[in-house]
């Protein structure tokens, strides 16, 4: 246990010093929750995930999936940082793509 605690504090410390992040699921989730969701539901008739899965959905791969939530990023101004971006891609990705 007290290893595991070591490992974590090294581990955080090391990505903290480089500012190196990789993509991050729940983060992306969050940052979806926060900034995508609502828009999307309106359209939608309060159910969001409608948009991701239905039969003639816009994206069609990974790359298409990375250029629409730019595009809508984008559109918004929100200025995000490459991993925001690759965090929500991945979110997106894991639940509801799965390219
Ligand atoms: C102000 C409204 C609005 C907001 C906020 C918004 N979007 Fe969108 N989104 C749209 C519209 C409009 C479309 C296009 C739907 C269409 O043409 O069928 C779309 C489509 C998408 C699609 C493609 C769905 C498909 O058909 O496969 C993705 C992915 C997406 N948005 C991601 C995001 C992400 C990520 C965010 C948050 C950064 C976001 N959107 C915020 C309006 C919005």
């Amino acid at each position: 246990m007290k290893h595991h605690i070591l490992l974590s504090v090294v581990l955080f410390g090391a990505l903290g010093v480089s500012g190196a992040q990789a993509a991050d699921p729940e983060r992306g989730k969050a940052l979806h929750e926060q900034y995508c969701i609502g828009c999307h539901a309106n359209m939608t008739g309060g159910k969001p995930e409608l948009l991701y899965t239905r039969r003639d959905r816009r994206v069609h791969d990974l790359a298409g999936l990375r250029r629409q939530v730019q595009r809508c990023e984008q559109n918004l101004e929100l200025k995000w940082f490459d991993d925001d971006l690759e965090s929500v891609v991945e979110y997106l990705n894991k639940n509801y793509y799965h390219f």
